[in-house]
C-alpha cells in the first residue's frame, strides 16, 4: 500500500513524500480501513512544520492527517466479520494520508447512508469543535451573543449554521471586504471586516458598550488581543486558533498580547481551547456518540459541511496550496482510490 510520508517536519511541498509501505494488519481490536477522502486542514500543515502541539507532533516517519472516511477492508479476531465493507469516519486516529489505516474498532464510527463520502470525510474535527465550544463550553441558548473570527472559515460557517438551528446571535469578524455580505447571507447578525481600521470601534458600538459576553477566536495576534480587551465583566474567550501566526517564522509574531487592566478589572478569562485534549477528557464511547450525532444533523440536512474539491493523491503538493489560499471556497479533499 502507499501512503503521504514525512521524514523531516519542513515546507510541505517538499518534505511529503508519497512512499510504498507494507500492508498493515489489525491487531485483534482493530479494524483496517481503507481510505477514500482524508481532509487537508491549516493544521495538518502546521503538523508537517514541526509547528503544532508538542503532543500531537508524531514520531517521524509519519503519515499526516487527521480525519477521514473509508470502508473497513479487514478486522482483527475480537471483531465481528459483519463490520467488513462497514463505511466509516475515525474518530481521532491520526495518520489518514495513506491507503490503509489501522483503527480501534470504536473508534471506527459507521456513517449514515445520506451522508455523501464528502461530508463524511470532514464530520469531524470542525463540525466538533464548533458544536462543543458554542453549545458545550459557552453553554449559549436562545438570544444570547456570541463574537467569533475568521467566520468565513469553515468552524465560523458551522457556528452560523449551529447559531440558526439553537437560536443564539451572532457578531462575526472577517477579513475580506467581499466576505461581509456572504456571512450576512449565511445567517450572521453583524459582521465586520478587520481590513477596515474603524473594527475595535465598530466592536465596542456592536455590543451596546457593554463588552463581549462570550467569544471565539482562531485567529489571535491584534485580532485576539482586541477581542480580549474588549471582553465584559466576567466575559470569557476561547482561543482555538492563531490562524495569524501561520508561515510566520518571527516568534513575535505568534504573541497574543492581553491588555492586562482590563482583564483584571473584568475577571474576564482568555483561555485556550483544543479538540485533542476536549476529546481526551471523554470517554471513547462518549465520542462516538457525539460524532455519530453529528453525522445524523449532517444526514438530516441539518448542518452542511463546506464545499469540498477532490485532489488525486498524485496532485497533493495542489491541495495543500489551496488549503492555505486566501478565499479559497472549498475544503481540499485528497482522494485515494
Ligand atoms: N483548537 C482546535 O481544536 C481547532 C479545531 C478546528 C480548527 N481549529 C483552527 O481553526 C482555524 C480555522 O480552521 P478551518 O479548517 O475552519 O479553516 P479554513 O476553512 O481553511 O478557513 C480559514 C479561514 O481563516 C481566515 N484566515 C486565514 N488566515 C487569516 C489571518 N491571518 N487573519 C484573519 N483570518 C484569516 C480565512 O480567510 P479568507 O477567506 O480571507 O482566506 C478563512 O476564512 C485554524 O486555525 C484551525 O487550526 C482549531
Amino acid at each position: 500500500m502507499k501512503a503521504l510520508v514525512i521524514e523531516h517536519n519542513g515546507e510541505p511541498s517538499a518534505v511529503v513524500h508519497w512512499r510504498d509501505l507494507p500492508e498493515p494488519m489489525p491487531g485483534p481490536t482493530e479494524v483496517r480501513v481503507r481510505m477514500l477522502l482524508a481532509p487537508v486542514h491549516p493544521s495538518d500543515l502546521h503538523i508537517i512544520r514541526g509547528r503544532f502541539a508538542p503532543q500531537r507532533q508524531p514520531k517521524l516517519p509519519a503519515s499526516p492527517g487527521s480525519e477521514g472516511v473509508g470502508i473497513i477492508d479487514a478486522v482483527g479476531s475480537g471483531v465481528p466479520r459483519a463490520r467488513v465493507g462497514e463505511r466509516v469516519v475515525l474518530l481521532d486516529v491520526p495518520g489518514t494520508w495513506r491507503e490503509q489505516v489501522i483503527s480501534p474498532a470504536d473508534r471506527a464510527i459507521a456513517v449514515p447512508a445520506a451522508v455523501s463520502d464528502e461530508d463524511a470525510a470532514q464530520a469531524l474535527i470542525n463540525p466538533m469543535t464548533a458544536w462543543a465550544m458554542t453549545m458545550v463550553e459557552h453553554q449559549l441558548g436562545r438570544g444570547d451573543w456570541l463574537v467569533q473570527s475568521a467566520a468565513g472559515s469553515t468552524v465560523g460557517r458551522f457556528v452560523l449554521q449551529i447559531a440558526k438551528a439553537q437560536g443564539f446571535r451572532t457578531i462575526n469578524l472577517v477579513r475580506r471586504e467581499e466576505q461581509v455580505a456572504e456571512i450576512r447571507e449565511l445567517g450572521g447578525d453583524i459582521v465586520l471586516c478587520t481590513a477596515d481600521e474603524s473594527w475595535p470601534e465598530q466592536l465596542k458600538k456592536a455590543t451596546g458598550g457593554n463588552g463581549i459576553v462570550r467569544a471565539i477566536d482562531c485567529v489571535a495576534g491584534r485580532t485576539g488581543a482586541t477581542l480580549a480587551r474588549q471582553l465584559a465583566q466576567n466575559g470569557r474567550l476561547l482561543v482555538y486558533g492563531a490562524l495569524s501566526s501561520h508561515r510566520q517564522s518571527d516568534p513575535a509574531a505568534f504573541e497574543m498580547p492581553v491588555f492586562a487592566p482590563a482583564l483584571v478589572y473584568s475577571s474576564a478569562e482568555v483561555r485556550g481551547w483544543f479538540i485533542y485534549s476536549w476529546l481526551g477528557r471523554q470517554e471513547v464511547s462518549e465520542g462516538g456518540r457525539m460524532l455519530r450525532s453529528l453525522l445524523d444533523l449532517i444526514a438530516e440536512g441539518r448542518l452542511k459541511p463546506p464545499a469540498a474539491r477532490r485532489y488525486h493523491v498524485d496532485d497533493a503538493l495542489e491541495a495543500f496550496t489551496a488549503a492555505e489560499h486566501a478565499g479559497h471556497d472549498a475544503k481540499p479533499l485528497l482522494a485515494f482510490s
